[in-house]
Formats: C-alpha cells, structure tokens, sequence
C-alpha cells in the first residue's frame, strides 16, 4: 500500500472510534474511558508517523505539511480538553463532538488535498516504500512497552492526574 493508502486507512480506524466513542451513553463510564483512551493512543501514534516520517519527506510536494503540524496541535489541545473533562461529566459528549469535528477536518483535508498532491508527484514506488515503512512503525509503536507506558504518562498528565490518581 502507498503512505496515502496507509494513513487514510489509519484515518479511518480513528473516525471508527470516534464514532464508537459518541454513541457510548453516559452510564457506560468505563468503556468511555476504556474508548477513549484508546482513540488518545491511536491518534498520539498517527501523528507521530505523520511527523516523523510522512510530512518530513513530502514537505517539497504539498504546501499543506505547515498548516498540517498546526493543526496536529489543535487535535492535542482538544484531546486535552476531553481528557480533562471526563466521561462523567455532561459536558463530555460536546467535547467529543469538537474533537470528532476537527479531526474529521484534518484527516478530510490531508486525504483530499495533501495526500493528492502527494500521489501526484511521488513516485509510485517511493511511496509504497514509505507506506511499508509506516506501517511497520506503527505495529512496532503499538507492541513496545515503552510507548505503551509514554502513552499513559501522556494521557495522565492531560487529565492532570500525573500521580496516577484515578480519573474523572
Ligand atoms: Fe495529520
Ligand atoms: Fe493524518
């Protein structure tokens, strides 16, 4: 698969999620969070892959990559935002909603504009190089520990929590 075909499909494994995520009712707290923090995971690791290994090698084909890097720190503000928040309290599914919005936004744009513009002017083989290439990074992420607990690290100091009392 090319790098497009890779992270569109990514892309796709995050608005499931997210979708997952908003049809959750209220009395389901556990696996709101369980959901959650899952999405937080999967969304911290896409745009790793994007920032280190996507946009550094097609900044010369798309002029979106400046406005992308911007906008991946939009979707961490807001994922803090929801994180913060927590699935207990009311105001969480409209936090979520923010976030499904915008990251459909981001991930929308990257695959109308950026990623068409890449497909255009790489060559076919490079990108399919540079697909292999993330999605070995992406199952080498999800299998180390390291990551696994930089994540969670992550996602405590977020909700402010980084002593590791139990979340809201
Ligand atoms: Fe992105
Ligand atoms: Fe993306």
């Amino acid at each position: 698969m090319r790098a497009t075909e890779v992270l569109s499909a990514h892309h796709d494994e995050l608005r499931a999620l997210l979708t997952r995520l908003g049809g959750l009712p209220a009395d389901r707290v556990d696996e709101r969070r369980q959901v959650l923090d899952h999405l937080v995971d999967e969304l911290s690791m896409h745009e790793q892959l994007e920032d280190e290994i996507f946009y550094p090698s097609v900044t010369a084909a798309s002029p979106r990559v400046a406005v992308a890097h911007a906008e991946h720190r939009y979707l961490e503000d807001q994922v803090a935002v929801v994180l913060r928040t927590g699935p207990r309290r009311a105001g969480f599914d409209a936090e979520v909603r923010v976030l499904h919005q915008a990251v459909e936004h981001h991930a929308g744009q990257e695959e109308r504009e950026m990623f068409a513009e890449v497909d255009a002017k790489l060559d076919h083989d490079v990108l399919e190089q540079m697909g292999a290439r993330i999605s070995s990074r992406l199952e080498e992420l999800r299998a180390s520990r390291t990551t696994k607990l930089r994540l969670r690290v992550k996602r405590a100091v977020l909700r402010g929590t980084p002593g590791g009392a139990p979340g809201r």
